[in-house]
């Protein structure tokens, strides 16, 4: 299991469903943690349970997309923690069900500050500090939806692969600084209310087109953030991390050959 003990991880959009699971996850293995949210209640409820299982951790309500208060996030986790080893830049705005023709221009603006600007103000602000100790490593959260064309979520998608790319720009400016930045691609990982809220049909085409058993699950994206967090991941820079199950790495049409296809059955019955 990867240890991470003693090291400060900021951690976005906490209050969240990925960023909870990752919070928990990071702090049982030892890290000290500055949880960042937009929502009050709900980060410093967060804090209140990582104090709960034993851990580390402090909390500041941040509006990612606000220079002052990203600022304020960086000063307050190295006063109150004493320095920082680890961003993850999870907060997020999700996919909005709109095409493009009919998407609103202030949507699209709200969805890349989330997304796109806080990557790029939080980082402004923590590289320095990761300098100061000598090194770090950035964990930006993209999304898979930036590696293919959908019939939705344009604002989302764009943003995304803006992420995607300033990820590569942060690794290839502040490499030789000792600081490494990766990007994790989630697919599908709904918590359970989410799941409880999804139409089963929705649920069921999604995972016929994963390659694994099941869709994901918050903890998946944890293990993937702890281990880019650690000196396990120490020669891994600049790369875009896909934790989708398989999700884009197959031929489009697998899922339908697999189940209506009747010549793909046949020529599985062939070589059987
Ligand atoms: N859950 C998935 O299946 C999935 C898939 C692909 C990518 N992602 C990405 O993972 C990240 C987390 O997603 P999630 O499923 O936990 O979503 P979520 O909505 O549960 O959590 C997002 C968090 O970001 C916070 N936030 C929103 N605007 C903010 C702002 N201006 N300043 C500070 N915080 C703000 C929200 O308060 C919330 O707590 C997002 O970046 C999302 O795009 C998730």
């Amino acid at each position: 299991m990867t240890d991470l003990s003693g090291r400060v991880i900021i951690v976005t959009g906490a209050a969240g469903n990925l960023g909870g699971c990752m919070a928990k996850l990071l702090a049982a293995r030892g890290a000290r943690l500055v949880l960042s949210d937009i929502n009050k209640d709900g980060v410093e409820r967060r804090r209140d349970e990582i104090h709960g299982q034993g851990g580390d951790a402090v909390a500041h309500v941040t509006d990612v997309t606000k220079e002052e208060q990203v600022r304020d996030l960086a000063n307050f986790a190295v006063k109150k923690m004493g320095g920082i080893d680890v961003l993850v830049n999870n907060a997020g705005l999700l996919g909005q069900e709109i095409q493009l023709a009919d998407l609103d221009a202030d949507l699209w603006d709200r969805t890349m500050n989330v997304n796109l600007r806080s990557v790029f103000l939080t980082s402004k602000f923590v590289i320095p500090h990761l300098i100061g100790r000598g090194g770090g490593a950035i964990i930006n959260i993209s999304s898979a939806a930036s590696k293919a064309g959908y019939i939705m979520s344009n604002a989302y998608a764009a943003s995304k692969g803006g992420v995607n790319v300033l990820t590569k720009y942060i690794a290839t400016q502040y490499g030789k600084q000792n600081i490494r930045c990766n990007a994790v691609l989630p697919g599908i990982h709904l918590g359970e209310e989410a799941m409880a809220r999804t139409a089963k049909e929705s649920l069921r085409n999604l995972a016929e087109h994963c390659m694994l058993p099941r869709l994901g699950t918050p903890e998946d994206i944890a293990k993937a953030v702890a281990f880019l967090a650690s000196d396990d991941a120490f020669y891994i820079t600049a790369q875009l991390l896909q934790v989708d199950g398989g999700l884009l790495d197959h031929a489009p049409q697998m899922a339908d050959a697999r189940n209506n296809d009747g010549f793909y059955r046949s020529q599985l019955a062939r070589s059987a």
